[in-house]
């Protein structure tokens, strides 16, 4: 553990403008420095750093943070990280107590211990045994080289019963042999290996242990006598396949660097991508997308290529996979004639994959234009519901110039619309789209709270309480001793107990707390107020959180009201428009 002083140190003695300089330029705008956003893709910067209170803010997407928070998200590293890494940038020596000889052994680790063990016997099946011979031919006629080979430690499971069974039965419990997935237990009660005469992918977390493997065949006379081509390891205590990614823990490196990951279908596509030069690529284990997934994913990067095969599963697969990738940066490649990147490939060059990867993206509104697109063109109803479809996702780009460029596009494709028809779709639903937001907002005020041009009155007024409280310890202390007192906003209460538990607002203790409330607490040090606290001022500004209290409760009754006489229930209308009266007296 990191002491908080020694934390606190680290931060006074670094500027987050150098830090964040370093990979964003930023230029000079008043008192603070503004950039292209580093989260979000943008072509006019509103990405701000505000040097004097050491933060940063960006306009566009909302995110803030220091300079750890900083590290944390473009990097992709944990908070502890972060400080180390800037504890060394600075020179402090930092000691990472070594508790070695306290720390319990990892509960799994024999399972961990026997799939290294496999994935070696495979390995060496494959490279140096007769029967492995004809195995590698079949790898180096699809491509393989022995480095590529070695780097993916790809192996064989020997055609017969027990070979692995044999080589490891003698070091290992009875348990982790069963609990591996490497066996299974005939009905004779002989035990024979899970995987038989497969080329053996082994599958490593992302710290780079071997957890699982995926077995193709590769022998035509196989093929139909044992079905799947692909054969997977069962989940095990070490393996779930909703989570885990191929080829992730050598990826990762890179995809911080890039800042971005390749998406794949299949494992050979992944090894294809990393011959081209890729080697910031990944696959799922053959199932579709999950959240889990794209969580495991955003620890490392926050902009997805998604190069599914260009077959027709493969492009529904990438519609499905954009649902999940929602708060991610999303591109797409499309593989031209069907093919996958192992394919394409074959029929091109290791260069040509390269540039078709890396030059050819389109954007997730491109994508579906197409992918929705309908087939009977022609016909006026198709278009407009392609239109309604288009005109809600056109609705949400941020930046007007790519909304006047879908515009135009869609505008193209379909023969009944122009170009003011379809800008006066999406005119409508972003209407739409913001009473809907506003709605929304009047239930939980908190889903604005980045983006402070929207602030409600309500916010403002309690983010000024809380900023004099942050400041001036007397005022704390006053409001400590109000044990009624609360925030209205959930986000600011947090922060709030925090403050009366502690005293101050590390940011360790920060970078605990839940995204929204992190955001919350930037929205705090962003309010510019003057030093000296005014006369009335608290009072003032509690009188106006006191009046959007009651605003907002008496907008709740005239819902409950209209709802109610809108059911029929006139008793109950009437005893809400009774509260309701009394809340305005009170209000006067
Ligand atoms: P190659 O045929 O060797 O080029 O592999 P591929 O990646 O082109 O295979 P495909 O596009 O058919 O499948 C993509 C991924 O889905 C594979 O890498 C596997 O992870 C998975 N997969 C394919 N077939 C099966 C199967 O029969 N069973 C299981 N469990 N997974 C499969
Ligand atoms: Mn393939």
């Amino acid at each position: 553990m990191v002491s908080k002083e020694m934390i606190a140190d680290i931060k006074n003695s670094i500027n987050i403008v150098e830090v964040i300089g370093e990979v964003v330029a930023l230029t000079k705008a008043g008192r603070n420095f503004l950039g292209l956003c580093p989260f979000h893709g943008e072509k006019t910067p509103s990405f701000n750093v505000v040097e004097d209170k050491q933060f940063y803010h960006c306009f566009g997407c909302g995110k803030s943070g220091d300079v750890f928070k900083f590290l944390e998200d473009y990097r992709g590293i944990t908070f502890m990280d972060a400080v180390l890494v800037l504890a060394e940038r600075i020179g402090i020596p930092i000691e990472i107590e070594q508790t070695h000889a306290s720390t319990p052994k990892n509960p799994h680790q024999d399972l961990y211990d026997i799939h290294t063990e496999a994935a070696k016997f495979y390995h060496a099946v494959l490279m140096t045994t007769t029967m492995g011979e004809e195995a590698k031919a079949y790898l180096h006629q699809r491509g393989l080289t022995d480095d590529v080979i070695q780097h993916f430690q790809i192996g064989l499971a020997p055609k017969g019963n027990s070979y692995l069974y044999q080589s490891v039965a003698e070091k290992f419990r009875e348990d982790t042999l069963m609990d591996s997935g490497l066996f299974n237990i005939a009905d004779n009660n002989a035990v024979f290996d899970a995987f038989q005469n497969r080329i053996m992918f082994p599958l490593q977390d992302d710290t780079g242990r071997v957890i699982a493997f995926s077995g193709r065949i590769w022998q035509d006379k196989d093929s139909d006598a044992k079905g799947a081509k692909y054969k997977n390891s069962r989940s095990t205590p070490i393996f779930n396949k909703s989570y885990e990614l191929y080829h992730l823990d050598k990826a990762k490196a890179v995809m911080k660097k890039q800042h971005e990951v390749y998406l794949m279908e299949g494992f050979m596509d992944v090894i294809a991508a990393y011959r081209a030069g890729i080697e910031n690529a990944v696959a799922s284990m053959g199932t579709a997308l999950t959240r889990e997934h794209v969580q495991h994913l955003g620890r490392f990067t926050k902009k997805v290529v998604l190069t599914y095969d260009g077959d027709k599963a493969g492009q529904a697969a990438t519609a499905k996979a954009l649902a999940e990738l929602e708060d991610m940066t999303v591109e797409i490649v499309k593989i031209p004639n069907q093919m996958d990147p192992d394919e394409f490939i074959q029929k091109n060059s290791l260069e040509d994959l390269q540039d078709l990867l890396t030059k050819t993206r389109i954007s997730k509104i491109e994508f579906l234009m197409q992918h929705l697109r309908p087939e009977n063109i022609e016909n006026l109803q198709a278009q407009i519901s392609f239109v309604d479809q288009m005109a809600s996702l056109i609705a949400k780009v941020n930046s007007i110039t790519a909304q006047n460029s879908y515009i135009y596009k869609l505008a193209d494709l379909l023969p009944d619309f122009d170009y003011q028809q379809i800008e006066q779709a999406v005119n409508q639903t972003r209407l739409l789209n913001r009473q809907q937001q506003q709605e929304t907002t009047q239930q939980s005020p908190v889903l604005t709270l980045p983006v402070s041009k929207q602030t409600s009155r309500l916010i403002k007024a309690e983010s000024h309480l809380l900023q004099r409280m942050v400041d001036y310890p007397m005022i704390l202390n006053d409001y400590r001793l109000r044990e009624d007192f609360q925030f209205a906003t959930p986000e600011f209460e947090s922060i709030y107990q925090l403050l009366k538990q502690n005293g101050e607002i590390t940011p360790q203790d920060l970078s605990l707390q839940e995204e929204a409330v992190q955001q919350a607490w930037y929205r705090v040090l962003e309010e510019n107020l003057p030093r000296e606290v005014g006369e009335r001022e608290l009072e003032e500004v509690e009188t106006i959180r006191e009046k959007e209290l009651l605003r907002k409760e008496s907008q709740m009754i005239s819902k409950t009201i209209r709802e109610a006489s809108h059911s029929g229930d006139q008793d109950q209308a009437l005893a809400e428009l009774e509260r309701l009266i009394a809340q305005k007296r009170r209000m006067e």
